[in-house]
């Protein structure tokens, strides 16, 4: 009898590790029996593909790639390479393994069992978490879109459109929530998601670092590593959710998203270790003589900085307002948690706790203690910015190992804001208050100027012999999927 038992049970977490490719919308959440839902995914698809084909990467549609679909949400293997037609990808619905007993880990639900079906009381924060997430899947596709005709080899080709494609199908997850659980208005969400547009006049995805151009393969790196980075703190916290499926849909979605990352923190490693080859063999020691450093045709030091600047401000404003009470009611109702909630040492509810949040008291950037529900957003930037550390300790060490005095750094959390305590001031990347004045004349020496942005896109040629590289970024250390390094990536088809 307990052996039956068990291999029941053994075999339905089998079921739910292996993904079901009999079905046209590939899943392991049985949707062969959810003939309803199954309904309503089968009548979104065309509308995604006629999104793909407008929105998707421009060019190459035809062309094999070397991508990896997932197969099982098993963490020890769940993913299989092969050569595939973007358009032919099967995006599917992948959910991590139901844990057993699952409690609400965190707000005034501690300790309960984690919801199976949305709570009444909220669904619509619910709604609005998971469209917002949703929107920003999309977005990033259709903010690369134009990055493959410029790419600096088939290695980097094959990578972008692997982020591409895991973008399509984190707004597959997205929307089989918003089908599944919320009815009509879900799928009036899921429709409004193929309707909007990055950078749009009229109808903009939600959230501005997602309406921002991304118009070279530097930016790409850096969108990659500090936005995909927020993108990657927000999964982790809402992989918290009391809401059971929205927690197991997140925790697989981290699973591809490392790659993501990855691709960011690598790139932005092959550009700044090029550019010592070049200065070293040209014997430059100043790596801010801009113009020398130019003229070996690699990207200077100070312009990595410009854009690193750039990019990791528009990333700090993606956490919302320092103070917010929208994430304290999040918090408290169990719907949105903290980075590693679980492994969080405390009482889990933060009713009388306080956090430090920086503030600007009397023109003066100053830490203040606030109640810790309400300064929950401020927290996760925190814990974004000690994690974005990481990747500037490998770049600074590539440097420092090329004999250059020269630190690549994070700038201050007042530079460039548009969102949150910071947005009516200016500041330096030191975090020096400055006038409107001082700002204009200065901005160029801190932010990437027109001048900056022709240079680098002077240098976006694109390369497609099978083992080469552009001149600005080194070859990878190792391959995708441990290919040798004249493996071809993407079998172009023009
Ligand atoms: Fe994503
Ligand atoms: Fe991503």
């Amino acid at each position: 009898m307990t052996e039956n038992v068990s291999n029941v049970s053994k075999e339905h977490a089998m079921n739910i590790m292996n993904v079901d490719y009999s079905t046209k919308i590939p899943n392991n959440v049985n949707l062969s029996e959810d003939r309803q839902v199954l309904k309503a995914l089968e009548g979104w698809h065309p509308g995604y593909m006629n999104w793909w084909g407008d929105m998707g990467p421009e060019g190459f549609q035809q062309s094999l790639v070397y991508l990896r679909t997932a197969y099982s949400v098993d963490p020890r293997g769940w993913a299989k390479f092969d050569y595939v037609k973007m358009p032919d990808y099967r995006w599917g619905i992948l959910l991590a393994p139901q844990e057993e007993n699952r409690v609400i880990p965190f707000g005034e639900h501690f300790g309960e069992p984690a919801w199976q079906e949305v709570p009444g009381e909220h669904r619509a924060m619910l709604r609005r978490l998971i469209v917002i997430q949703g929107d920003t899947e999309p977005a990033s596709v259709e903010q690369q879109r134009h990055l493959g005709k410029t790419a600096p080899s088939l290695y980097d080709l094959r990578n972008l459109f692997q982020v591409n494609v895991e973008e399509g199908r984190h707004l597959w997850a997205m929307v089989y929530l918003l089908q599944k659980y919320f009815g009509r208005d879900g799928r009036e969400e899921a429709d409004d998601l193929l309707r909007r547009r990055s950078g749009d006049a009229d109808s903009p995805r939600m959230l501005g670092a997602f309406n921002e151009a991304t118009p070279d393969w530097l930016s790409f790196f850096m969108f990659t590593y500090f936005t995909d980075r927020d993108g990657k703190m927000q999964l982790h916290s809402l992989a918290q959710s009391g809401f059971d499926p929205l927690s197991r849909t997140c925790r697989f979605m981290l699973t591809e998203e490392a790659h993501h990352m990855f691709v960011g923190e690598t790139g932005i490693s092959r550009v700044v270790q090029r550019t010592c080859e070049a200065m070293k063999a040209a014997g430059i020691s100043d790596p801010s003589d801009v113009a020398k450093v130019r003229a070996l045709g690699v990207v200077d030091l100070p312009t990595i900085q410009k854009k690193l600047n750039l990019h990791y401000s528009l990333s700090l404003d993606l956490f919302g307002s320092e103070v917010s009470t929208n994430a304290a009611n999040a918090f408290n109702a169990g719907v949105k948690g903290r980075f590693h909630e679980t492994q969080i040492k405390d009482d889990h509810r933060l009713q009388n706790s306080t956090y430090p949040v920086l503030k600007l008291v009397n023109g003066e950037i100053k830490r203040v203690d606030e109640p810790a529900l309400t300064a929950l957003n401020m927290r996760l930037r925190d814990d974004y910015t000690q994690d974005c550390v990481k990747g500037l300790l490998r770049w600074n060490k590539i440097i420092s190992t090329a004999g250059y005095d020269f630190k690549l750094t994070l700038p201050n959390v007042a530079f460039h804001r548009q969102i949150g305590e910071f947005k009516d001031i200016h500041a330096t990347p030191d975090g020096v208050l400055i006038d409107d004045a001082t700002w204009n004349k200065r901005k160029g020496e801190w932010l990437p100027s027109t001048d900056d942005g022709d240079f680098i896109a002077s240098l976006m040629i694109p390369v497609t012999g099978v083992g080469e590289f552009a001149s600005w970024i080194s070859p990878p250390k190792v391959g995708i999927d441990n290919k040798p390094g004249d493996f071809e990536y993407v079998k172009i088809e023009t």
